[in-house]
């Protein structure tokens, strides 16, 4: 049996309307008969159970898109279908990512009877301007209201909030996250504003109607989030999440960081299996018709899956768990070593550490993650 951590991402891919920075799998809600993906959803958990064996879960999340539309009773069919199928750990993580609209606060007690512990709430900002701005459906108000609620149903609550918003002064972002931290979240995600390809604000960018704040002020915003969220007693353990103690990390995406096995089903979802002493990567239809066709036909949602190669397992090893403030164990890392002399340089500029067993990333370092990472990876000074 496989000595790694398994977990279950379900992708809802259904969302009110199409908020214009997002570039994830999502489709806009028209009140589909879901009941066909539902179903494509717990065929294709069967078939996964075959190819991973019995392993106990250690958690499950809904993700999207907007799971929180979901029907709370499928989410019931599938958490009850996972126990059945695999089994769970006894410190399972259930959670959701759920919109904070009035329409779905409303389910939120039968989402927690469903199953669901850990709610995971899209606020993205606390006042009506920057909402409008970046093309969100809800108001402040309702976000305050629907975070309180969700405080007294869930045992854990996390928060989505974005910042270096077009506009945006320091000092309002300050005052917006001391806001959400009296909402007294045991998680906060908080996410700069990337401008992703393809979607409506990558558009409005080339024109110049929209200006995003540059690296410098970006970097002053990362620097202001570590400071008030520290002086609150939240840990940034990865770059852009911080818990209140270890027990309220997302175990979930702790997953991911690593590298660890999860298996993803419903449109668009991605997978990692260890195989052997090789890793399987897997991507499900992007369409739900195409997934749910997938599933009828083959007994499976896949579109691509991948066995991958030595220096890709490195690769995604180094790129996740360098992340996270803790680093990664150097003797659990796959393949060629990381260049010594190129750690040594980056260790002398105050942008890794290194203990005797762990390498890491500073609270500097971890501002230009992607840059050190793919650089140290190609080898590059
Ligand atoms: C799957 S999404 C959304 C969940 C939920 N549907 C919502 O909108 O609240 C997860 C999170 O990614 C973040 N996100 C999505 N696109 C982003 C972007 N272009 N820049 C920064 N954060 C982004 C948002 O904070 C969002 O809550
Ligand atoms: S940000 Fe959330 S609600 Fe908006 S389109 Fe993306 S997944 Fe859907």
């Amino acid at each position: 049996m496989s000595a790694r951590r398994l977990g279950l991402y379900v992708h809802w891919p259904y969302c009110a309307a199409i908020c214009p920075y997002c570039d994830f799998n999502v489709y806009k809600a028209r009140g589909q008969d879901t009941e066909p993906l539902v179903s494509a959803i717990l065929g294709d958990m069967t078939y996964w159970r075959a190819q991973t064996g019995k392993r106990p879960l250690s958690s499950i999340f809904f993700g999207g898109g907007t799971p929180s539309l979901m029907e709370p009773d499928d989410v019931r069919r599938i958490l009850e279908c996972a126990d059945n199928l695999w089994g769970v750990t006894d410190n399972l993580e259930v959670s959701l990512e759920a919109n904070p609209t009035d329409a779905e606060a409303a389910r939120f007690q039968d989402l927690r009877h469903a199953g669901v512990e850990r709610l995971s709430l899209g606020l993205q900002a606390l006042d009506d301007i920057s909402l409008k701005g970046l093309g969100r459906f809800h108001s402040a108000q309702e976000g305050l209201s629907a975070a309180r609620l969700a405080r007294t149903i869930f045992p854990r609550l996390s928060i989505d909030l974005i910042h270096t918003r077009q506009g945006q002064t320091l000092n309002a972002w300050q005052q917006e996250l001391e806001l959400a931290l009296t909402l007294s979240p045991d998680h906060v995600s908080p996410y700069q504003l990337t401008i992703e390809e393809g979607t409506a604000f990558a558009r409005a960018a080339s024109r110049g109607t929209l200006r995003l704040p540059d690296n410098d002020q970006a970097a002053d915003f990362y620097n202001l989030t570590q400071a008030v969220l520290s002086d609150a007693g939240f840990e940034a353990y990865e770059v852009s999440n911080h818990a209140k103690g270890t027990a309220n990390r997302s175990r979930h995406n702790m997953l991911y960081w690593q590298s660890q096995d999860w298996v993803g089903v419903g449109p668009g979802a991605h997978g990692r299996l260890g195989w052997g002493k090789a890793r399987r990567a897997t991507k499900a239809h992007l369409r739900p018709q195409a997934y749910c066709e997938g599933i009828n036909q083959n007994g499976h949602g896949i579109l691509e899956d991948e066995v991958l190669a030595p220096d890709a397992i490195r690769d995604e090893f180094w790129l996740m768990g360098l992340r996270l403030s803790d680093g990664m164990v150097v003797q659990n890392a796959p393949g060629a070593p990381l260049p010594e002399d190129q750690i040594q340089a980056r260790v002398g500029q105050g942008l890794m550490w290194r203990s005797a067993t762990h390498l890491g990333l500073t609270t500097n370092g971890r501002l230009v993650t992607d840059t050190i990472i793919g650089k140290l990876l190609a080898g590059e000074t």
